[in-house]
């Protein structure tokens, strides 16, 4: 591996380490009742409606979190198969266990690297809120998503959601994103809407973003093209 590789895989690594068991049975208030909708100015109802508009139910999520959203899909019944990747272990563990009885497969990886499939293929892949954690700028997480985007079937839709900059934030967004960038927890200082867009259209077709505060949500089809 080569030194800015590794850099990278470190910085990935560094990004996930905060998820212990403890930050996990306060997440979903903290994420979901206070940062998204007040720090970000994009209401919680917005983003689970988003997955429960666009989940399949041969599903992939990544970087699953406690399975907040996932949980809202199942008891909705949008979900009967279910994959899950992530690279903390805190996070498949407490997910998994909020899906049972309904059997989820697990992976542990990092989206920066190679990725743990072989004859799955998924008509829907998900990740809210992981972008944003994930090293690099919109043009490399872009490759990391395409390199997804080959585990969909025909037609799948990618979809998801980062937080971003932006000019006329809620001036608390700023201060936690800064504080979280320095720490090494998010990685979004340099992401650009406009490169996701690029990054999204190299790899698939009907590209589609919506800004709502800080949140910018995407969705891209499997291109059929190859
Ligand atoms: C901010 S949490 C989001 C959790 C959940 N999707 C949500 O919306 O509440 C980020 C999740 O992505 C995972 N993650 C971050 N970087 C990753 C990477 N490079 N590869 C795989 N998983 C990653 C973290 O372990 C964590 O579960």
């Amino acid at each position: 591996m080569d030194g800015v590789k590794n850099k990278t895989v470190f910085k990935a690594h560094k990004a996930v380490r905060v998820y212990s068991p403890f930050l996990l049975s306060f997440y979903d208030l903290y994420v979901y009742k206070c940062v998204s909708p007040v720090f970000f100015q994009c209401p919680e109802a917005r983003i689970v409606d988003f997955y429960l508009e666009n989940i399949s139910k041969n599903h992939l999520e990544v970087g699953v979190g406690t399975g907040y959203l996932l949980k809202k899909c199942l008891d909705a019944g949008k979900l009967s198969s279910i994959a899950l990747l992530d690279l903390n272990e805190n996070c498949l563990e407490a997910t998994k266990k909020r899906l049972a009885p309904l059997q989820a497969d697990t992976f542990k990886a990092n989206i920066l690297e190679d990725l743990p499939f072989t004859a799955h293929r998924f008509d829907s892949i998900g990740l809210n809120y992981v972008l944003h954690c994930v090293p690099g700028t919109f043009k490399e997480k872009g490759e990391a998503l395409g390199s997804l985007g080959k585990y969909l079937n025909d037609d799948g839709l990618l979809f998801g959601s980062t937080a971003i900059y932006h000019p006329g934030q809620n001036v608390m967004a700023k201060l936690v994103m800064d504080a979280y960038n320095r720490n090494g927890i998010f990685n979004n200082r340099s992401d650009i809407k406009e490169e996701l867009a690029d990054g999204l259209s190299k790899h698939f077709t009907d590209v589609r973003l919506r800004q709502i505060g800080n949140v910018l949500f995407f969705m891209a089809r499997k291109s059929t093209k190859g």
